[in-house]
């Protein structure tokens, strides 16, 4: 990594205890006016008060110690860089409380972050604008003066003045209503005081919506806030959150400490959702859902994500990190806790499974890479924050959290968690502080196990072999760091503490023996395991780690696959190893493309869902070479089954997963050029488009990318015609990902213009390139050129951020040419995002690693898809 920028956290001689805060957004003009007034204690005699301020003007401030005078401040010494003021008053303020009164104004930014403007149109499709609010990590200070760190907490009592037929937001109730005397169109709307907070939880929103309200079986009133007319649109979340509240109140076992809490959809929004205690603010896709327009994906979407953020009303909230280094036990946790939730909810998403999909796996990939980081990692300036929102805190987080919960087991673990709610409560905690809790409550070694998770990078590679002896079996465990470009081993390898479980085909779902692996290797008997049985590392696949079994282990394993003995997540585990095994240059690929084969009978969406990942991967890999077609086939050859099976239409009985399955499955075929789907696909798109038939929810998708991916210019008119006259966000977004798939260059290019127009939402622009990028060679080549000669826009309409980062990998990752690594570093040299500099690292060592993997591996896997079509008939 370059250079850490010095750092320094805020002085402690004065503190906040109460911001008494008052603004005035102005709709129209785009600015704000502020008023603070907060009580503070002073610790330390001083003559200056440093505080977080950034793109703010203060006009007055001043300090009256409690039952003294007021003394003004003189000077207001901005230091820009650093995001901090220093207030200087002419004598020294004396220990004790005081009252620090600083007025200032703003400006409603369009960089969704701090206090800033939401564009919607109206009923009548008039522009109209929200004011609202995005703090975390580091932009409170954009709003207003303040001690912008997480364990500089404060009560705030928040009053804002806005015009009479808007509605006005906060984290607390509103407690008064007054008429504004100043001007008859406005009022001032007061809210209770909070619970002592931090800053970057802290929110107001001020616009025009509709809501749907409940309550909770625990007393809470729970609102959803929708767009005016959609409120219908707000049940589905209600319902989570109504299930959800009293879910973690259960779990937790603390009560929800506010008596309300709003979730509101915001139609600029960067991030997915953020957790602002008492209203919790989302896209309008993470949380709104059309019971006949929505799919089925996304309505596992918002129940996750409210799932998700309800989680940090207590963990996040209530307990909050010390700093920024701990940022993972947040996002970890509540990433972890959001599939517990939704699987209490909706039990029929197995929803576990699809988190060693969306989570383990993908946490494993990075994590392998020499540019990671451990998941407890210092940081100081704000870009260094900003960049750590990333699969390491949140899936990688959430990966060791839901191994370390099989280690403990439930029982001691809630127990542990609730000893830690209590004792830091309305306070601040570090990662240590959650394992001496887990510690005493469980009387395991959580601090020593876990510290070998957080505190180094990477994860290791547990290598296997056996031997039989009469009726035991032998087994050697050992352990080496595993790498993207293969493993680790030497002096300085480090190793872990690794629970490992093992379990036989007798019982492919309980574990026949569990053991810590403490040291580089040892030797394990299981007695009573007959030759013919196979064992099986890892069984529900909860450890961190990759596994390599002796050949002739993998031999005996891999008929499970194909009888479907192995658990549906251990198929998946066992083939997502394998493929990145490949990729490491530890086994042929094509031993994969053969394993790949073996699923043909499968029948669990996860499985398929993971696999089809794999599958695009090595598809993009290959669209370097000139047998990109040869893998379409194979593509084709491999779904058609299952897409025979599953046909275009629901069936009476089907579930959720069929319909995911479904969707995946045509999708799949349709992209590899299927030609009786690619038929399908148009003649349903053609009635749907005429009016003739709708295409259900959940087809759009896979139709949408069939038609495009072999269309012409007319079907791009088409889709941009959808797109416009689109109601719903949802299916907005659903055009927007999909676009990038058309093939002919002209046309890529008027997608990419497409991206940055007014038709797209500031925070969608990346899905729009990411599709043209991930859809083809070309594609992925126009896309870089693009970012390259719109960086300036594409940065400004950020301003660094992470949806920076986000576009960058999104857009070269797939390259798989040594000199583009080169290039795209060189980029970034002379256009530094310093919140994106570890991304790019990443990315680049990902082509370096693409490229290795095309060079070792092409002629293999091109002789493979030649041979299985067999000799040339006729
Ligand atoms: N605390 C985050 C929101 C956030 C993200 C703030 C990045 C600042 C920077 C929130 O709890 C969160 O994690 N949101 C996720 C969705 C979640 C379901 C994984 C997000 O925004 O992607
Ligand atoms: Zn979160």
């Amino acid at each position: 990594m370059p250079e850490r920028r010095p750092f320094v956290r805020l002085p402690a001689d004065v503190y906040p205890v109460n911001y008494g805060l008052c603004l005035k957004p102005d709709l129209i003009d785009f600015t704000f006016e502020g008023k603070l007034e907060a009580v503070v204690e002073v610790t330390q005699a001083t003559n200056q008060i440093v505080m977080n301020c950034a793109d703010i003007d203060i006009i007055t401030a001043s300090f009256a110690p409690q039952g003294g005078e007021e003394l003004m401040a003189t000077g207001f010494n901005y230091q820009n860089e650093d995001e901090k003021v220093t207030l200087s008053f002419p004598s020294a303020l004396q220990k004790g409380a005081g009252t620090l009164k600083v007025d200032f104004v703003g400006e409603l930014n369009d960089k969704m972050k701090g206090f800033y403007r939401s564009k919607y149109s109206n009923a009548a499709g008039e522009s109209r604008y929200a004011a609202v609010t995005q703090f975390e990590a580091t932009d409170a200070r954009r709003a207003f003066p303040c001690w912008d760190e997480p364990a500089i907490k404060a009560t705030f009592d928040i009053t804002l003045i806005v015009p009479k037929d808007r509605v006005a937001l906060s984290n607390m109730n509103v407690i008064e209503r007054n008429p504004y005397l100043e001007d008859e169109n406005l009022v001032e709307v007061k809210f209770a005081t909070t619970p002592i907070m931090s800053t970057y939880l802290v929110a107001f929103v001020i616009g025009e919506y509709d809501f749907v309200e409940a309550q909770s079986s625990d007393g809470i009133t729970v609102r959803v806030y929708t767009p005016v007319g959609k409120s219908e649109q707000g049940k589905f979340a209600l319902e989570v959150a109504t299930k959800t509240l009293p879910f973690y109140n259960d779990y937790f076992n603390v009560p929800y400490p506010l008596p309300k809490i709003d979730l509101i959809a915001i139609a600029d929004f960067a991030a997915g959702a953020m957790e602002n205690w008492g209203l919790v603010t989302y896209r309008e896709t993470a949380l709104l859902i059309d019971p006949k327009n929505s799919c089925s994906s996304s309505r596992q979407w918002v129940a996750l994500v409210v799932g998700h953020e309800l989680a940090h009303q207590w963990f996040g909230n209530l307990v909050t990190m010390e700093w920024w280094t701990h940022l993972w036990l947040n996002e970890g946790f509540a990433s972890w806790i959001e599939y517990l939730c939704v699987d209490h909810c909706f039990p029929e998403y197995d929803i576990w499974t699809q988190f060693v999909s969306a989570d383990y796996t993908r946490a494993l990939d990075l994590d392998a890479l020499d540019s990671s980081h451990p998941i407890e990692v210092n940081v100081g300036h704000p870009s260094e924050v900003d960049e750590i929102f990333d699969a390491i805190s949140y899936s990688k987080g959430a990966s060791v959290i839901r191994m370390l919960h099989d280690y403990t087991g439930d029982e001691d673990f809630r127990k542990g968690m609730n000893a830690y709610l209590l004792k830091f409560q309305h306070k601040n905690a570090c990662t240590e502080d959650l394992w001496d809790c887990l510690e005493q409550a469980s009387g395991k070694p959580i601090a020593e196990v876990m510290s070998s998770w957080t505190k180094q990078m990477g994860f290791p590679i547990i290598e296997v072999e056996e031997e039989q002896q009469g009726d035991d079996r032998i087994v050697k465990l050992s352990q080496k760091k595993f790498c993207a470009s293969g493993p680790h081993s030497g002096e300085d390898c480090p190793s872990w503490m690794v629970p490992i479980s093992i379990c036989t085909s007798e019982d492919p779902t309980c574990s026949k023996l569990k053991v810590l692996l403490d040291r580089a290797e040892t030797t394990i008997t299981l007695s009573g395991v007959p030759t013919e049985q196979w064992i099986k590392i890892n069984p529900g696949t909860v450890g961190f780690y990759r596994i390599q079994y002796s050949s002739s282990m993998l031999e005996r394993l891999l008929p499970g696959v194909r009888n479907l003995s192995l658990q549906p997540v251990d198929r998946l585990g066992l083939q997502n190893d394998l493929f990145s095994l490949s990729r490491a240059g530890m086994i042929s690929t094509v031993q994969v493309l053969t394993l790949m084969e073996a699923f043909v009978n499968e029948p669990n969406y996860t499985v398929w869902s993971d696999l089809s990942c794999n599958l695009g991967v090595l598809s993009s890999l290959l669209s370097h070479t000139d047998f990109h077609e040869d893998i379409q086939e194979f593509i084709r050859d491999l779904f058609t089954p299952i897409g025979l099976e599953l046909g275009w239409d629901c069936k009476p009985g089907e579930g959720h997963l069929d319909a995911l399955l479904r969707s995946l499955v045509l999708g799949k075929l349709g992209k590899a050029g299927h030609k009786p789907t690619l038929e399908e696909a148009r003649r349903r798109f053609r009635d749907h488009v005429e009016g003739k038939q709708v295409l259900p929810a959940d087809l759009r998708s896979p139709v949408y990318l069939t038609v495009l991916k072999h269309g012409d210019s007319a079907t791009l008119e088409k889709m941009m015609e959808l797109h416009k006259l689109a109601d719903m966000q949802e299916e907005r977004n659903r055009i927007e990902r999909v676009l990038g798939a058309i093939s002919a260059p002209d046309l890529i290019q008027k997608v990419l213009t497409f991206a940055l127009s007014e038709e797209v939402r500031p925070q969608d622009t990346v899905l729009v390139i990411g599709g043209v990028a991930d859809s083809s060679k070309q594609g992925r080549k126009a896309a870089w050129k693009f970012v390259k000669d719109n960086w300036e826009e594409l940065y400004n309409r950020y301003q660094g951020g992470f949806l920076i980062s986000r576009l960058i990998k999104l857009t070269v990752n797939g390259f798989a040419i040594d000199k583009m690594a080169a290039e795209i570093k060189s980029f970034f040299e002379s256009h530094p995002a310093p919140s994106a500099e570890r991304t790019v690292e990443q990315c680049c060592e990902n082509i370096l690693l693409n490229a290795a993997w095309l060079k070792r591996d092409a002629d293999d896997i091109s002789q493979y898809l030649l041979k299985r079509k067999g000799p040339p008939t006729g």
